[in-house]
């Protein structure tokens, strides 16, 4: 590849931040949706901040196809690597005013992160990692936490969008019940991020998609965390477990055997 890991994570950081910030711009069209569902929000500025993180990232860097949350029905020639856009992760929280969402961006060879970012503008915080370089918060280098007992740890979950007949809770069940606390804030980026800065020492989700993690992921690793694909969909879907690490095994003790039971 002819582009080293500093220059694709420079890329993706400028991407999420120029995504990021057309949303700010906008923020007066909250109310501007394409589609509203019972569990779903399809935002026009998701897919105009879609467009200029595209924008972005052909500029600098033409040769990689771009996998986004607002084209994913597109299919992608081969090639590789590709790029990989959340114009506005935690939509549903944007549409009703909270400021818990975030802009993702990550490069991806191989299924391998290479470089990747995440930018809260409403938060104030640029999470930032590459495969050779530390992950950061805003420049500074995080590590996650190293709370090993389950009982003494926030987990971090979320209600899969296309889960219409309730069956994340479950797997929220069993997370109340050998947590500190759960949490469910409505962005998979962010709550990964707060893994990876030592926050929270985990987060689960049984559906989830690769944009919603794929910048995350290389973040959290960067910081010392575990991320485990616990089963793969069609469609870019997942079950996804990232935790501190330390308490990885203990996690995914409790929550794998329920996939299995109705
Ligand atoms: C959603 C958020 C949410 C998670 C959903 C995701 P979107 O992403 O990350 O936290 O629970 O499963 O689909 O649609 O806001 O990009």
């Amino acid at each position: 590849m002819k582009y080293t890991p500093a220059a694709l994570l420079a890329i993706a950081s400028l991407a999420a931040r120029r995504a990021g910030e057309h949303v700010i711009a906008n923020l007066d069209r909250r109310d501007e949706t394409d589609s509203l569902s019972r569990h779903d929000v399809k935002h026009r500025l998701d897919v105009e901040s879609q467009e200029v993180a595209t924008a972005t990232i052909l500029a600098a860097c033409p040769d990689y196809p771009i996998l986004g949350e607002e084209t994913c029905d597109t299919p992608l020639p081969d090639a590789p690597a590709q790029w990989v856009i959340d114009p506005i992760d935690g939509t549903v929280n944007f549409f009703h005013g909270l400021p818990w969402w975030c802009s993702s961006v990550a490069i991806q060879a191989n299924g391998r992160s290479l470089a990747g970012a995440v930018y809260a503008p409403q938060l104030g915080l640029l999470f930032e990692a590459s495969i050779d370089t530390p992950a950061l918060c805003n420049g500074i280098p995080i590590t996650v936490s190293h709370i090993a007992d389950p009982s003494l740890a926030l987990i971090h979950t979320g209600a899969d969008k296309s889960d219409v007949s309730g069956r994340s809770f479950k797997f929220m069940r069993a997370i109340g019940a050998i947590a500190q606390r759960m949490r469910i804030t409505g962005a998979a980026a962010l709550d990964i991020c707060m893994v990876a800065a030592g926050n929270a020492e985990a987060y689960f989700e049984p559906g989830i998609y690769l944009w919603d993690i794929a910048a995350a992921r290389l973040i959290l690793e960067r910081a010392g965390g575990k991320c485990e694909i616990l089963r793969s969909y069609e469609n870019y879907r997942m079950a996804v477990l990232t935790t501190n690490a330390v308490i990885h095994d203990r996690i995914k003790e409790e929550l794998d055997p329920l996939f299995d039971h109705p």
